[in-house]
């Protein structure tokens, strides 16, 4: 990397997938100690070759540049060309602090939050997720990666008959949205935050605009149903086939499940047959070990590939600020 101001770093929590390591990280070389503006400027020029690597490599950490605050975190982002994208109909409980930053998943630290793309219940989804880390926590608190491509491969292998049917019917998400948010819960967004509105017409009309079906239940929650969504895609930038889907919201005990939402009917075959356990407890087994997980340092930025790489979130203690951004 001899025209770049920056260098490959390794760590010992990064695997290898597709003859690509993963995360690719980068950091300043040493001695360049340059302030925040010679790097947007360094990433501004290098915004095609970063884009490349984490198409290559699912991930690229960038550790060790001087991005503090949010809005560090948010020029960071933005000089590369990327649009925010309004977080309409996410699941997860989280606040906009500047321009494209947000909170990540603001639910009690002991809980797991299972492997996703982001918001891949959606007809329409952010292409890249970045993250940033404000303050690392105290243990654990990792935002665990698998590769959706290998996960793909190896269901298909393990299960043919079941990854037939998904790819031949599709799925349908249900969720139900609480009046009001639900701070116990991973996926405890209420139906007003989640469509940004405290106007209950407005609320379907959003809904509907994404593809799904909107119902309101007798204790105030909205029932929201999702078109029927493929659970595998093909990368059209490179043919690859991913794994693009949440079935993990279906797992008996990671799934979504919370005072309104039971896992078996937050995913279901788009005939509305039960997707089968076995499958689902398989795949979270496998993920677990095939992830990567590398530990949070104070100022790494994270730059995942939503095509690419499903991510997660392990539990942790102490205080913990994981800054998240969407890109469109
Ligand atoms: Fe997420």
């Amino acid at each position: 990397m001899a025209d770049f101001q920056w260098e490959e770093r390794t760590d010992p929590s990064q695997k290898e997938f597709n003859g690509f390591v993963t995360p690719f990280i980068i950091s300043p070389k040493p001695g360049a100690a340059h302030p925040l503006e010679f790097w947007l400027n360094e990433l501004e020029k290098h915004k095609e070759w970063l884009a490349r690597k984490a198409l290559d490599h699912g991930v690229v950490l960038f550790r060790g540049f001087p991005v503090v605050t949010p809005a560090d975190f948010d020029a960071f982002v933005k000089v590369r060309g990327y649009t925010p994208m309004e977080y309409l109909g996410g699941a997860a409980p989280r606040r906009n602090l500047v321009g494209g930053v947000f909170t990540t998943n603001e639910s009690p630290p002991h809980l797991f939050i299972n492997f996703h793309h982001e918001m891949a219940q959606n007809p329409k989804y952010p292409s890249h997720l970045f993250f940033f880390c404000e303050r690392p926590p105290t243990t654990g608190g990792e935002t665990p990666i698998v590769v959706s491509n290998e996960v793909y491969k190896r269901m298909k292998e393990q299960f043919p008959e079941f990854v037939a049917k998904l790819e031949e019917v599709g799925v349908r998400y249900t969720r139900y949205l609480g009046d009001g948010d639900d701070h116990t819960s991973t996926i405890g967004r209420g139906w007003q935050s989640t469509w940004l509105t405290q106007d209950k017409e407005e609320a379907e009309r959003k809904c509907r605009s994404l593809g799904a079906t909107p119902e309101w239940q007798p204790n105030g929650s909205m029932k929201v149903q999702s078109a029927v969504l493929p659970a595998v895609r093909v990368d059209s930038r490179n043919g690859v086939k991913r794994w693009f889907n949440q079935l993990g919201v279906a797992h008996p005990e990671h799934g979504w499940n919370d005072s309104i939402n039971k896992p078996w009917h937050a995913c279901m075959f788009a005939d509305g047959t039960r997707l089968p356990e076995e499958p689902l407890r398989w795949m979270l087994n496998m993920m677990n070990e095939i992830k990567l997980a590398t530990t949070w340092q104070q100022g790494d930025v994270m730059h995942c590939d939503n095509m690419v790489v499903l991510h997660g979130r392990n539990s942790f203690t102490g205080p913990r600020s994981i800054l998240a951004w969407l890109a469109e």
